[in-house]
């Protein structure tokens, strides 16, 4: 439904250059059973407008609904950050946040089994901060190399050009770090009912500075206030066979009645100190921080309240990045962290363009003055005739010495260091978790977990029971029973698994 008709002042068509169109139902042709003139000027417009209509979809992720919000500030966490979002209680930030699908083509279904994107832009005074994260605490991986073939194995078999269960159990299995992420997509929240009802994460660990150029490590969390809610793979089969779009329309038409969904931000706070002292890695992207060591600390709520008035202009063309942040919330030693923060730039410039931070969704709120000039499509002024260097004796281009952060000590020989020697411990947190669910929760788990491997090949599935076996001795056990195998033949099958000598085999 078109809610901008009353909106619009101009009713007649014209070409892309204004010129009134005279006839927009029948081509220009020499006579009437004649073929067509090449000076059907409008026809040419029309048809070259056509194919260029599709940008490149996000890599993965392609899938997603957006909308706009507020964040409201509702706690006092100062001591810990500068950052001007967060300096009074009550204060208000505008927001774009993007739900998104992360193996599923931009037509993709809704309700499939797979984690959700969790994207967060945050218009604040000094540019924009981006929380890119997603529905789960931990990930699949925590090196950076691993991330192409991840989504490579996800993804549609290069000859079959069907998802293949072989290679994606595959490759999640052969990284043991990969158990605790699968783990939760497997279980009984793998699969949640729409956007509204599951909780965010920024996942990684980032830093927090303060007034007095303190550092605090942070991770961030979202927690919905509509409560989580999940579908089963048979519910899920019943709305996908009738509603690819369900977590869209969802979403779209709970804000067009204004039943605004709301979540809590929380942050768990690490002294800076602390890091080398905590007993697991406090930058392993594969591990969350335990709440009893650090607790949540409520910090304020978001609502989103706002749907795009063009799904093109504000959902497909925004380009979130984790680099882009605000003075007083910075980065982390995170391995896949620093590999994000260039990697989104990067995808932006190729799948929107070097200008895409003049795009509505995408432009600071604030002042921006960075003098790049030029590219494809600028569309602003371009700096005008300001001079275009700096240093210059204009005073223009100032640097802003105050901004700087506290130095970061680092220290080690630079190398190939593999994490698995740093630290192997796969399972314990996924057995918290385990041990975490009730019987009936398990259960689910099993059978999701036999569902999803369908027709992956025995050794892969063997493999799996032994890295659930490691896990938990009821887990190794539930899930081959679901598979129709057992935990003897599964630890048999070890020595002749195809993948001996070339990774981490459990
Ligand atoms: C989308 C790269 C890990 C969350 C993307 C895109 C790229 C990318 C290239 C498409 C961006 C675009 O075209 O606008 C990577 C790399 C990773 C990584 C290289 C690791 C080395 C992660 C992790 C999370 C995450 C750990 C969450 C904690 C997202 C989300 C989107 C996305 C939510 C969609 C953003 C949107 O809604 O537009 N990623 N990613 N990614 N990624 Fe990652």
């Amino acid at each position: 439904m078109n809610h901008d008709l009353k909106k619009c002042p101009v009713t007649h068509l014209t070409t892309d250059q204004g010129a009134p169109v005279s006839d927009n139902q029948n081509s220009l042709t020499a006579g009437p059973r004649g073929p067509l003139l090449a000076q059907d000027l409008w026809l040419n417009e029309r048809l070259a407008n056509f194919v260029r209509e599709v940008i490149p979809e996000r890599r993965m992720h392609a899938k997603g609904s957006g909308a706009f919000g507020t964040f409201t500030v509702t706690h006092d966490i100062t001591q810990y950050t500068c950052a001007k979002l967060f300096s009074q209680i009550g204060k208000k930030t505008e927001m774009f946040v993007r739900f998104s699908e992360v193996a599923a083509e931009r037509g993709g279904g809704d309700a499939e089994r797979d984690i959700r994107g969790f994207a967060m832009r945050f218009y604040t005074e000094q540019g924009n901060w981006d929380i890119v994260g997603n529905n789960t605490p931990v990930f699949f991986l925590r090196d950076p190399r691993k991330f192409p073939d991840l989504n490579k194995a996800v993804k549609r078999d290069p000859r079959t050009n069907l998802r293949s269960p072989t290679y994606n159990w595959d490759y999640w299995t052969l990284l043991p770090e990969a158990f605790h992420q699968v783990t939760i997509t497997m279980s009984d929240r793998g699969i949640p009912a729409s956007y509204r009802h599951m909780h965010g994460f920024g996942s990684h660990t980032f830093s927090f500075i303060n007034a007095n150029k303190e550092r605090f490590w942070v991770k961030f969390h979202f927690s919905t206030q509509q409560g989580i809610k999940n579908l089963t793979d048979e519910e899920a089969a019943s709305i996908m066979g009738q509603d690819r779009d369900s977590h869209q329309r969802d979403l779209y038409n709970a804000i067009e009645k204004g039943d605004f969904p709301k979540w809590t931000m929380y942050v768990q706070i690490m002294p800076e100190t602390d890091a080398e002292k905590v007993p697991y890695h406090p930058f392993d992207l594969s591990k969350v921080w335990p709440h009893g060591d650090y607790p949540l600390i409520e910090v304020g709520e978001f609502e989103l309240n706002r749907n795009p008035d063009n799904y093109y202009l504000d959902v497909e063309q925004a380009a979130f990045a984790p680099s882009n942040l605000v003075p007083g919330i910075s980065v982390s030693p995170d391995k896949v962290l620093q590999a994000r923060l260039y990697n989104y730039a990067d995808a932006a410039r190729y799948r929107v363009g070097v200008n895409h931070h003049q795009i509505p969704v995408n432009k600071a709120r604030c002042p921006v003055f960075s003098n790049h000039r030029d590219g494809l499509t600028r569309v602003d002024d371009n700096y005008g005739s300001l001079p275009h260097y700096e240093p210059n004796s204009f005073h223009q281009w100032q640097e802003q010495p105050e901004f700087r952060e506290p130095p970061l000590k680092i220290h080690g020989d630079a190398d190939f260091w593999n994490f698995h020697e740093d630290d192997n411990d796969y399972f314990s947190q996924p057995r918290a978790l385990f041990n975490l669910m009730s019987d009936a929760q398990k259960q689910v788990l099993f059978e999701n977990t036999a569902r999803a491997m369908g027709d992956a090949l025995d050794f892969i599935k063997y493999r799996h029971i032994r890295n659930c076996h490691a896990c938990h001795p009821d887990y190794g056990a539930g899930v081959a029973k679901a598979l129709g195998m057992t935990v003897e033949d599964a630890l048999a099958a070890r020595s002749s698994d195809p993948a001996q000598g070339c990774a981490v085999l459990i």
